[in-house]
């Protein structure tokens, strides 16, 4: 091999060895190899020698292109494999480190109270049901006897949406109640009906016991002979279990909703001696639902006939029941988001409600 061969590989070898990036190697691979390579440009040259020193340049060249290409390739592998174990370096993880106690999370009241709800009603067979958020005005109002122009509509202070245009849309409202779900479940299920929907409701309104952002829970039976009597009886059973008192005394105020009559308030009995509140036998009386039977117009609307079929609901707030059970004295705390606060009122997050194992940890 001529030595000005002998001098390209060297020198070309040893730059392959003090490469030490994948991008760099691969700029040296073309400069050597590539169309315009060092290597090539010899290649080129091999036409205008005669067929002996063809012969012999052409098979030094091959030699030259071969041990440098070997050696790109090396280096190539080394390179890669050094990348991925600074990788595996960087984002290795050690699994015997301990949990930072400060991760534990917490069940926020208001997600313990539904689950609980959810556990002693799913006890007495009723299903859960959902329904959007976003409402319509027939589902919200209307098919709940409460018609344009109704004064009960003025009680809800509505939160309208707007339309595509930027004006408001009186058909689109965030739910003011969760009973538009009662409307949802009569027009796809046929009777036999007992469901609870448990859901986020919106009014504009704000102080000390009003939030603009609630929960709800709403209930419904509805079938051939579902009367007063069950009502009552089915309230009993729930608040007994959900205070875990027995016999809680219950009375039923009479009342006004457009989608029940007859209508009532249910207030809860208890004691407030020496300023603690007591649910349970007492000397005073704590409101704590509305429910009735459901209006004939309320069955009609949703496809189901008056004649035939007829029932009970109730519609209870879930924090409200929250704030008696667990002795929290301010709403607009449920919505702030106060961490020390959920250490204090939150609880534990494997320790479901359940009817069987009990209701709180
Ligand atoms: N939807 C009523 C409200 O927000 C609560 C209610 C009362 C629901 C009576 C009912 C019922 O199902 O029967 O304020």
């Amino acid at each position: 091999m001529s030595d000005s061969l002998e001098t390209l590989r060297a020198e070309l070898l040893a730059e392959v060895d003090q490469i030490s990036d994948l991008k760099a190697l691969e700029d040296l691979r073309v400069s050597a190899l590539g169309k315009k390579g060092r290597i090539t440009a010899e290649m080129k040259t091999l036409g205008g020698l005669s067929p002996e020193e063809r012969k012999e340049k052409g098979q030094a060249l091959n030699q030259v292109k071969a041990s440098v290409a070997e050696a790109l390739n090396a280096r190539k592998e080394s390179l890669e494999a050094d990348a991925l174990n600074a990788q595996l370096e960087a984002e290795r993880v050690d699994v015997s480190l301990p949990v930072r106690p400060e991760e534990m999370g917490r069940l926020h009241p208001i997600s313990q109270t539904w689950d609980e709800i959810v556990a002693i009603f799913g006890e007495m067979g009723f299903t859960v049901m959902d329904g959007p958020d976003i409402e319509d005005d027939f589902h919200n109002f209307t098919a709940l006897n409460i018609p344009p122009e109704h004064p009960a509509r003025q009680m809800h202070d509505t939160f309208y949406l707007c339309g595509e245009d930027g004006e408001v849309d009186m058909e689109s409202v965030l739910r003011t109640h969760t009973s538009p779900v009662q409307i949802r479940t009569m027009e796809n299920q046929e009777p036999p009906i007992r469901i609870i929907a448990p859901g986020r409701t919106y009014r504009s309104d704000s102080d000390m016991t009003h939030t603009p952002m609630f929960s709800q829970v709403e209930g419904l039976v509805i079938d051939k002979k579902a009367n007063f009597g069950h009502l009552k009886g089915c309230l009993q059973e729930f608040v007994n279990a959900y205070f875990e008192v027995d016999d809680i005394p219950l009375q039923f105020r009479p009342s006004f909703f457009p989608f029940t009559e007859p209508s009532a308030e249910v207030d809860i009995g208890c004691s407030r001696k020496g300023g603690e509140l007591k649910i349970g036998a007492g000397e005073d009386w704590l409101e704590i639902l509305g429910c009735g039977m459901v209006h004939p117009n309320v069955l009609r609307a949703s496809g189901i006939d008056p004649e035939e079929y007829q029932g009970f609901a109730f519609g209870m707030g879930i924090e409200r029941i929250a704030m008696l059970k667990y002795g929290i004295p301010d709403l607009r705390t449920f919505f702030d988001a106060d961490l020390r606060w959920l250490r204090h009122y939150g609880f534990l997050p494997l320790e479901a409600a359940s009817m069987t194992r009990g209701l709180t940890p």
